[in-house]
């Protein structure tokens, strides 16, 4: 590795990471599960750590984002880690002025709206990310034979808080720029997949393991949407990453019509929310690329449902091992983010009845 942390990557080794393992399309010496914000309110030593720190503070902590990435890994025996950072934080780090709100979200000062908004969005220099790759190095000696995967937001999720300025239940100010001005649309997505793709390969080049590209609200759009205005963006992406060595995940949620076109983006796993059981969520993909290889699927545990007591998790957790195996490939996650009430011992449950699960 160089001083800087780019140049030659730093990776492990990991040849029987049984995540790592999953998402190449091998067959896992046991079920790999771990959660979206696995990291996070669910775990009292978060809140104690975070308090006083702001969200985005603790993300720019080289010391602080490892200790918080660390916590699940050790409390629950997750398979994998993934970095604790945010969407926005390539964003602020590149000049943008985007905070996050508790309990609100990313909130941004100066909404992107016009040409000359876009032309104005800054673009990411790695060395404005250095805490974060700092922290991925510190990560890399305390993890032992755990995963560590990066993540960044996709071009269109990332643009729909630019646009709307802070979180949207309809996207309308998005989808008015997307159809009424696609240039401007298609610039600023083309900038925001840049920034995404520099954040990518600083954390690849610090020595994570996997990434996984979140496009949270790409569900919003329709399938001829999708393939129009976000898909060519989320490509660059995910296409400049192909010889990264790493496996690429790509999520959404209520993405069931647009999974086909958000693996041909370049996933090498495809993450699904709790809506579609995974079997046919497979056959999907399957039926959308039939030769490509076999299809490696993510999820997909409602978050809700740990709220319904533990003979309701284990039924449902042995439901979803069932379906990832008749879908082939699986690593088990849940459908979404954990929610902050969930009580982490449930999760810390639900590891142990995954791991009970057959392979095959
Ligand atoms: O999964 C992990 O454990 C890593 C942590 C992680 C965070 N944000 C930490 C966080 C990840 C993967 C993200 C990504 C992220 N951020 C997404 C994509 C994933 C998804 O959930 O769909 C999105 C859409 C965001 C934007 C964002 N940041 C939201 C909606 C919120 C929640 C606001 C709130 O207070 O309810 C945040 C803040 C945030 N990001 C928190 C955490 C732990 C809460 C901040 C706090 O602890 O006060």
């Amino acid at each position: 590795t160089t001083a800087s942390g780019r140049g030659t990557p730093a990776r492990r080794p990991l040849p029987d990471a049984p995540f790592l393992a999953a998402a190449r399309g091998e067959t896992p010496s046991r079920v790999p599960v771990w959660f979206m914000r696995q990291a996070g309110r669910s775990l009292p030593e978060y809140r104690e750590l975070r308090a006083g720190t702001p969200m985005l503070a603790a993300c720019t902590d080289p010391g602080m984002l490892a200790e918080i990435t660390l916590q699940p890994v050790r409390r629950h025996g997750v398979d994998a880690a993934i970095l604790f950072s945010d969407i926005v934080v390539p964003l602020r780090a590149a000049g943008v002025d985007v905070d996050i709100v508790a309990g609100t979200g990313p909130v941004v000062a100066n909404p992107v709206r016009s040409d000359a908004d876009v032309a104005n969005l800054p673009l990411l220099d790695p060395d404005q990310v250095s805490p974060v790759a700092d922290g991925i190095r510190l990560l890399l000696g305390e993890l032992a034979d755990t995963p560590l995967i990066g993540f960044a937001g996709a071009p269109f999720t990332l643009a729909s808080y630019l646009v709307e300025g802070g979180p949207s239940r309809n996207h309308e100010r998005t989808k008015a720029l997307m159809h009424a001005a696609p240039a401007t649309w298609h610039a600023l997505l083309d900038r925001l997949a840049t920034v995404a793709l520099t954040f990518l390969n600083v954390q690849v080049a610090a020595g994570v393991d996997a990434v996984q590209l979140f496009d949270s609200w790409a569900g919003a759009l329709s399938e001829a949407e999708y393939r129009e205005f976000v898909l060519p963006h989320s490509a660059k992406v995910l296409g400049g990453l192909a010889d990264a060595g790493v496996p690429r995940i790509h999520f959404g949620v209520g993405t069931a019509e647009l999974l086909p076109a958000m693996r041909s983006a370049g996933a090498d796993v495809v993450g699904v929310d709790w809506r579609l059981p995974l079997d046919r969520a497979a056959a999907r993909l399957r039926a959308a690329a039939p030769e490509a290889a076999e299809p490696v699927v993510q999820g997909n545990l409602d978050p809700a449902v740990l709220f319904a007591g533990s003979s309701v998790v284990a039924e449902q957790a042995r439901r979803v091992a069932a379906e990832g195996r008749a879908a082939g490939g699986h690593v088990f996650n849940l459908g979404h983010g954990v929610l902050p009430d969930t009580d982490p011992d449930v999760l810390t449950r639900l590891v142990e009845v995954v791991h009970e699960q057959p392979v095959r």
